[in-house]
């Protein structure tokens, strides 16, 4: 254990890849659990959440599994409650849970668009919400929100995502509030903007989709779970102690080289 989170206990909400493969909630939970914290991986089913704990208990680490579905506040306020019985404290939270449907505004059903925003914002709003008393009785702490290109440069997919587009905009505005609200009160607020990235979410795409995500990308690489990960850990340690209200963009140089296409 390198010992960069020691002492610190962290729920990531969304924590087992839907399929085979790692995607962003599994790599942080595994990279958190290596740097010392203990985390509750907090996932709808158990069962791939509970695959993932054993994966982490081989490793020497510590982590509790918590089934819920965050977007409804009870399950939250759980999720939290279950974390504070077991771990004593609670000093991070990544709102990682998320997923999109194509269409533009013209296309998209009213069904999917509540779908979208429900999955991708509500969480958040719920797991935010949850988790501030406990953060402040902890005497402070660190929340990271889990946005997308797609929300931030209004990067499109083919077909369009404009639900997606709105729900991930809409990250941005909680991130700032929630700094801006409790910065004084030692609770930092940050958002990873993540780029084209090869996780179990997108194998559906097909090779040609994911051949064009990967040539947009100055790098002209994929990025993987493991690099958002990375960029987590640093965020939920105290390492970046002065650092709240950031969306920090992990996608290849997509943003900063504005390589997008709209
Ligand atoms: N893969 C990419 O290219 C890419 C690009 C940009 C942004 N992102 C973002 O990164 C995140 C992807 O994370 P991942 O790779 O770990 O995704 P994932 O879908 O593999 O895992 C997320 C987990 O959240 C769980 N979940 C869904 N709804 C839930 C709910 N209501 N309550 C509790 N759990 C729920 C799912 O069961 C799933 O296991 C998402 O926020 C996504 O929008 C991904």
């Amino acid at each position: 254990m390198a010992g960069r989170l020691d002492g610190k206990v962290i729920i990531i909400a969304g924590a087992a890849s839907r399929g085979a493969g790692v995607g962003t909630g599994k790599a942080m939970a595994i990279l958190a659990a290596r740097e010392g914290a203990k985390v509750t991986l907090v996932n709808r089913t158990a069962e791939r959440a509970e695959a993932l704990r054993q994966e982490i208990a081989d490793e020497g680490g510590d982590a509790m599994v918590f089934a819920g579905d965050i977007t409804q506040e009870e399950d939250a306020q759980a999720m939290v409650a279950a974390t504070e019985a077991r771990y004593g404290i609670v000093t991070g939270l990544v709102n990682n849970i998320g997923g999109g449907v194509n269409g533009t505004i013209v296309e998209v059903s009213e069904e999917d668009w509540d779908r979208v925003l429900q999955v991708n914002l509500k969480t958040a709003m719920q797991g935010t919400k949850a988790v501030v008393p406990a953060l402040l009785r902890a005497g402070g702490g660190s929340i990271v929100n889990i946005s997308s290109s797609v929300g931030w440069a209004g990067l499109m997919s083919d077909r369009g995502s404009a639900a997606y587009a709105t729900a991930k905009a809409a990250l941005h505005g909680l991130t700032h509030s929630t700094a801006a609200n409790f910065a004084n009160q030692n609770i930092r607020c940050n958002c990873i903007i993540v780029g084209t990235i090869s996780t179990p979410m997108v194998a559906h795409l097909g090779e040609d989709a994911l051949r064009r995500r990967v040539e947009m990308v100055p790098t002209q690489t994929e990025g993987t779970g493991w690099d958002i990960g990375y960029a987590a850990i640093y965020l939920l340690s105290d390492e970046s102690r002065w650092v709240t209200a950031v969306n920090l963009p992990v996608d290849g140089g997509l943003d900063g080289l504005r390589t997008w296409p709209r």
